[in-house]
């Protein structure tokens, strides 16, 4: 899934022979799941109709103040367009639209929207070699840089003019690659490894028969997708689960039983930056297995169970950088129990739930949860999406941890 996908795209396109290329540049954005508005300068018109970049954003393209054909008053507002934008990319950027950006002129309504920009904004230059390399427009990208703004450097080529050099806009596939990369670096997890369990875990009894429990995964499964939103690179050991997944950042490793996850746990853990156990894992399992299927032999039969290892508490004795969380299932003492739990397993973080709320807990679309640190500060948060909770515990997690 790409950094783009639902983000909110303005496009500037300024007058120059590039103007072309920013039709495939929407279309691409599109294709990867963003939002995208078209802001045009006058000029940008005589090389590319508003009507194709409209089509293929499949939204209004604006490039004047007010809506000058219909005369019905319409504004539009550069203040509302620089707001709405999650990023905003200018390309073509020509040397004029470059010169009056840095200057803050703003006698169009790209330059009004750019200067009411408060999000991250990409300017592709694209004009012929002798006016890239004027000291005025380098000038210019510095100043822009310089105001925290991001240039996508011009690539070397056959110029429009005839001419051979630096200058050519960097192609469309360049350009969005180039801000995947750039906006990946700015997550705020994008050079940390990050441990998950979750699901539950399967203790067999015989071929056939096993010791399960309710666990969906769910919440697991939301806390690896935030996650890898955040930019990490996540290895998700889950028991058996109908869920599935498929992110580039995301390795499921599927486990059974409480062994295979304790084994799987131990191989990504002492890489992992944060270890976050959510997995509803067994606390017994049958001391044996039967190599056949258990016979319905007696009205009685007993099965006897030995302890699983505890994973979290295995993990807790051998962590050194590793942010370590836990998950508390409860059903009475809550506060009390986890509060234990954190410090016998030497948490930094515990994530309590309690089945006594109403929409927490397994299956359940939605958790009430209440995170416990390691100085016992208490944070209630109130009945959310799974996908919020995991929202929430990350905002805790990089605040302890920056
Ligand atoms: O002690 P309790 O089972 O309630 O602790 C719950 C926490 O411990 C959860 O984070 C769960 O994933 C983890 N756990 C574990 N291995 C076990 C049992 C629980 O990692 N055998």
């Amino acid at each position: 899934m790409s950094v783009l996908q639902g983000k909110k795209i303005l496009l500037g396109v300024s007058g120059g022979i590039a103007a072309y290329k920013s039709a495939l540049i929407v279309r691409l954005l599109v294709k990867l799941g963003a939002e995208v508005k078209v802001v045009m300068t006058p000029a940008a018109k005589e090389f590319v109709t508003p009507l194709t970049l409209a089509t293929l954003s499949k939204k209004p393209v604006y490039s004047t103040f007010t809506d000058e054909e219909s005369d019905s008053g319409v504004w539009n507002s550069h203040v509302e367009l620089g707001l709405w934008a999650d990023l905003m990319l200018i390309a073509p950027t020509t040397a004029n639209t470059l010169s009056k950006a840095s200057e803050g002129a703003c006698d169009n309504l790209l330059l009004a929207v750019y200067l009411s920009a408060k999000c991250p904004v990409y300017f592709a230059p694209a004009m012929d070699l002798d006016m890239y390399k004027h000291p005025s427009t380098k000038n210019s990208m510095d100043k822009l840089e310089s105001f925290g703004n991001i240039i996508i450097p011009a690539t070397h080529g056959e110029l429009a003019s005839g001419l051979s050099g630096q200058g050519r806009m960097a192609e469309p596939e360049e350009i969005v690659n180039f801000i995947e990369k750039h906006l990946e670096h700015t997550l705020p997890l994008h050079d940390k490894k990050v441990l998950i369990t979750a699901g539950p875990t399967y203790e067999a009894i015989d071929p056939v028969r096993f010791i399960g429990n309710h666990s969906t995964g769910k919440m697991g499964f939301e806390i690896a997708k935030k996650a890898a939103e955040l930019g990490a690179e996540v290895f998700l050991v889950t028991g058996p689960t109908q869920l599935s997944i498929n992110h580039p950042k995301i390795k499921v490793i599927p486990v059974v039983s409480a062994q295979q996850m304790y084994a799987a746990s131990h191989q990504y853990f002492p890489d992992a930056d944060i270890a976050i156990l959510s997995a509803a894992v067994s606390d017994y399992k049958p001391q044996t297995v039967a190599e056949q299927k258990i016979k319905k032999k007696s009205d009685h039969i007993t099965i006897e169970l030995v302890p699983t290892p505890d994973i979290l508490a295995s993990l807790g004795k051998i962590k050194t950088k590793q942010f370590l969380v836990g998950f508390a299932l409860e059903t009475c003492d809550e506060l009390e129990n986890a509060k234990g739990k954190l410090q016998r397993k030497n948490l930094d973080l515990i994530v309590l739930n309690s089945l006594n709320d109403k929409g927490a807990g397994f299956g359940t679309p939605t958790n009430k949860i209440t995170l416990i640190d390691k100085a016992l500060n208490v944070l209630p948060f109130k009945l959310k999406s799974k996908a919020e909770v995991a929202h929430d515990i990350f905002q805790f997690i990089l605040q302890k941890t920056n």
